[in-house]
C-alpha cells in the first residue's frame, strides 16, 4: 500500500469529560465560575439542557463562559423536571447522582442509544442511599423516574469500573451532605475527584478507594478546558499510521488515567514526543507529536483498559494495518456503549476485508490487511465514525458512512480537520 503524507497541527476541541463537569460543578457550586475552551457538542449541550430542566440557571453555552452557581439545590426547583440527556451516558449517570439528592423528582430518557444502556450500575448505590428508582418502559433503562430526598450514608464496593458510576455516587453525597466512600475495582478516570478537590471538598484517596466526608457547600472552579485526548487519538493513529508525515496536537490533556492509547501507540511502533505543557484543572497538559512509523500487533487488556476504553475502536481499526495479530481483552464495557462498540467494531472491519473476531470481552484483529471500499454502519456512534473515517483516510479507500453527522456527539469539527491534514 503506497500510504498516504500527513503534516500539519491541531488543537482538539475541549475534553468532553471535564466540560460535562465544569458545567455540573459550576451549577452546584456558590458563587460565579469562568470556565474557558468548553466542548461545544451535542453531549455537552444535552448536559447543559438537563441542569436547566431541574432549575440551575446555565446560560447560553459559549467556549468561554460564566456559570454563576446556586448551591446543590436551585432556588427555583421544577418539580418531575424531564432531563433530556440524548445520547449521553455521562449525563444520565452523573445526573443521577445529583437528582437522588433533591426534593423533587427527576425524569430522564434519551436516545435509543441511551434507552439501550445499563442504569442498575447507578440505581442500585443511589436506592441504597435512599433514592427512589422506577423504571417507566424497560427494566434498568431509560426512561427511569428518580425520586431523591434525605440520603443517607453509603459504602459501595462497584464491581463495573465506571468513571461515571464513581462519579453519581460522589454526586450524590455531596448533594446530600453525607459521607460516602467507593472502591473501584481498576481505577478509571479521575475528573470528578479533581473537581471535588478544586471545590475545597476534603478527599481521602487510597489505591482504588475514595472516601468523601459531609460538606456543606462547594467553592466554584474556575477551568480552562484541555484538549480532548480521546478526540486526539484519532489523529494521533492517523499520524502514527501514515506512510510519511508528522502531526502536532496542542495543548491535549495528558491525566494518564486518559492517555493509555499512547503508550499502545508506542508498543505498535509509533513515534511519539511529549511536551509538557502546563497545569490546567490540577491536570498536566500538553503537546503530542506523532511520527509515519511501520506498526506492528500488540496486546491490550488487563488495568490499562479504563485508561483508554474509549479508543479502542480506533487502536482496533489502526491494527488493521499493523504487522501481525492484535488481541483486544477484558474491554466487556465496550458492549454496553453508544453502540455495542465490539460488534459494531468487527462488523465494519469485515465489510472492509479485515481478518477479525469478536471475543465476549475484546476482539482480535489481524493485520496488515488489503482493506476495500466499504459501507459502514456506525449504529450512530461518534467514534465509530471517526475511526473508520480515519481508516478510509489512511487507506484511501471509499468508505462510505451511513450517520458521517454523529460525530457532532464529541467533535463537531471532525470531518473539516481530517480533511485538513489529510490534505
Ligand atoms: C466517562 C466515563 C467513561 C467513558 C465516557 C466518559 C466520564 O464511561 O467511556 O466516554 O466522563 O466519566 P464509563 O464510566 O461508563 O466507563
Amino acid at each position: 500500500m503506497a500510504g498516504i503524507r500527513v503534516a500539519g497541527s491541531l488543537r482538539v476541541p475541549g475534553d468532553k469529560s471535564i466540560s460535562h463537569r465544569a458545567l455540573i460543578f459550576g451549577a452546584l457550586a456558590t458563587g460565579p465560575a469562568h470556565v474557558r475552551g468548553l466542548l461545544l457538542s451535542a453531549d455537552v449541550k444535552a448536559t447543559a439542557a438537563s441542569l436547566r430542566a431541574m432549575g440551575w440557571p446555565i446560560p447560553p453555552l459559549a467556549r468561554e463562559m460564566v456559570i454563576v452557581g446556586e448551591g446543590c439545590h436551585p432556588r427555583r426547583p421544577v418539580a418531575e423536571a424531564a432531563l433530556p440527556c440524548a445520547n449521553s451516558g455521562t449525563t444520565a449517570r452523573l445526573l443521577s447522582g445529583v437528582a437522588a439528592a433533591q426534593r423533587h423528582a427527576a425524569v430522564l430518557d434519551g436516545d435509543d442509544s441511551l434507552r439501550a444502556r445499563p442504569m442498575r450500575r447507578v440505581s442500585e448505590p443511589l436506592e441504597a442511599m435512599g433514592a427512589a428508582f422506577t423504571w417507566l418502559a424497560d427494566h434498568g433503562r431509560v426512561p427511569m423516574r428518580i425520586q431523591g430526598g434525605d440520603l443517607r450514608d453509603l459504602a459501595w464496593p462497584m464491581t463495573v469500573a465506571s468513571a461515571q458510576v464513581k462519579s453519581a455516587i460522589l454526586l450524590a453525597g455531596v448533594c446530600a451532605g453525607v459521607r460516602v466512600r467507593v472502591d473501584e475495582p481498576i481505577e478509571t478516570r479521575d475528573h470528578t475527584e479533581r473537581f471535588l478537590r478544586a471545590a475545597g471538598v476534603p478527599l481521602e484517596t487510597s489505591a482504588h478507594t475514595i472516601s468523601l466526608a459531609p460538606v456543606e457547600r462547594l467553592d466554584p472552579v474556575n477551568v480552562d478546558v484541555p484538549g480532548d485526548p480521546s478526540s486526539a487519538a484519532f489523529f494521533a493513529a492517523l499520524a502514527a499510521g501514515a506512510a510519511q508525515g508528522h502531526v502536532v496536537l496542542e495543548r491535549v490533556l495528558l491525566n494518564p488515567r486518559r492517555t493509555g492509547f499512547l503508550r499502545v501507540l508506542e508498543r505498535m511502533g509509533a513515534t511519539i514526543g511529549i511536551e509538557r505543557d502546563d497545569e490546567s484543572a490540577g491536570d498536566v497538559v500538553g503537546d503530542i507529536a506523532v511520527t509515519a512509523s511501520p506498526l506492528r500487533a500488540t496486546t491490550i487488556g488487563g488495568d490499562e483498559i479504563p485508561s483508554l476504553i474509549d479508543e479502542i475502536p480506533m487502536l482496533a481499526a489502526l491494527a488493521a494495518l499493523a504487522d501481525g495479530e492484535t488481541v483486544i481483552s477484558g474491554a466487556e464495557e465496550l458492549r454496553v456503549k453508544e453502540s455495542d462498540r465490539i460488534a459494531t467494531t468487527v462488523a465494519n472491519l469485515r465489510a472492509c476485508g479485515v481478518d477479525a473476531d469478536e471475543r465476549p470481552d475484546g476482539l482480535v484483529v489481524r493485520g496488515p490487511a488489503r482493506i476495500r471500499d466499504a459501507a459502514i454502519a456506525t449504529r450512530h456512534d461518534h467514534r465509530i465514525a471517526m475511526a473508520f473515517g480515519v481508516l478510509g483516510a489512511l487507506t484511501q479507500r471509499d468508505l462510505r458512512l451511513d450517520d458521517p453527522a454523529c460525530v457532532d456527539v464529541s467533535f463537531p469539527d471532525f470531518w473539516h480537520e481530517l480533511a485538513r491534514l489529510v490534505g
